[in-house]
């Protein structure tokens, strides 16, 4: 299966084309359901959807499920996803917060609630962005691709690369997420993945060129029927 690759001049025109993509989702189901994600990537296809707010467009009965979350970090606290979903997004559209869900927890119980919660919906829309190693949600290299949500050991590449949202200071960065599996990912009904800047060049390579293997846990996106991967110029430098 092809997925589809769009390529943009920058990021920008990126988050506008992965917006253009979600944008169809949003006008055809008022009660879709969106699979977000959280890093730098998405952010500015989130500020797209506050604009489409702002335009008029109401998010009241959209629903949203993320896809990981660190462990051993509170809800509130500045750092976690929930807090960054929050202030990149759900602030400032109308979706109802009791309809937005971010995993949380440490235990095989938390992980099966969320997957039980997942279950019982059908995400339309994954967001996802791409670890420099090629990891989706928390799956890093190495994960069964039909694993669900379950608990991770963060590897040191990607804490390192998440320090800058600790002080820079990779001791303060959580050793453990909780995080959708690649089983759980794949179950969505399609994915937008969105990635920019030269450090993601070789991820994006392997995910799109390289074998189906879980040492590039993005490859199993090969085997989804319905993939749109919106790139800048530098992420798409290898292809
Ligand atoms: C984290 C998240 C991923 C995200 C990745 C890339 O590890 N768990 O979901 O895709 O970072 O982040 P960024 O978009 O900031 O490069």
């Amino acid at each position: 299966i092809q997925m589809k690759v769009i390529v943009c001049e920058n990021y920008d025109e990126m988050s506008a084309k992965a917006f253009g993509v979600m944008k169809e989702l949003l006008d055809a189901k008022k009660d879709a359901v969106l699979g977000l994600a959280t890093g730098s990537s998405p952010v500015g296809l989130y500020k797209e959807m506050i604009q489409y707010h702002k335009d008029g467009y109401s998010y009241k009965d959209i629903k949203s499920y993320n896809l990981d979350e660190y462990v051993g970090i509170d809800r509130k606290d500045p750092q976690s996803y929930y807090t960054f979903m929050y202030e990149n997004l759900f602030k400032d559209i109308d979706i109802d917060l009791n309809n937005t869900h971010v995993p949380y927890g440490n235990t095989e119980t938390d992980c099966k609630a969320y997957e039980d919660a997942l279950s019982e919906v059908s995400i339309d829309l994954q967001v996802l962005g791409i670890g420099q190693n090629g990891h989706i949600g928390f799956n890093e290299p190495g994960t069964p691709f039909e694993e669900l949500t379950h608990i991770v050991d963060l590897t040191e590449n990607t804490r390192e690369a998440n320090a800058r949202f600790f002080d820079n200071d990779i001791n303060k960065v959580p050793t453990q997420a909780i995080t959708m599996g690649i089983g759980t990912i794949m179950k969505s009904k399609k994915v937008l993945l969105v990635a920019n800047g030269e450090n993601k060049a070789d991820a994006v390579k392997a995910m799109i060129e390289g074998p189906i293997d879980t040492a590039c846990a993005a490859s199993a996106l090969q085997n989804h029927a319905d993939v749109v991967v919106v790139l800048d110029k530098a992420a798409a430098s290898k292809l």
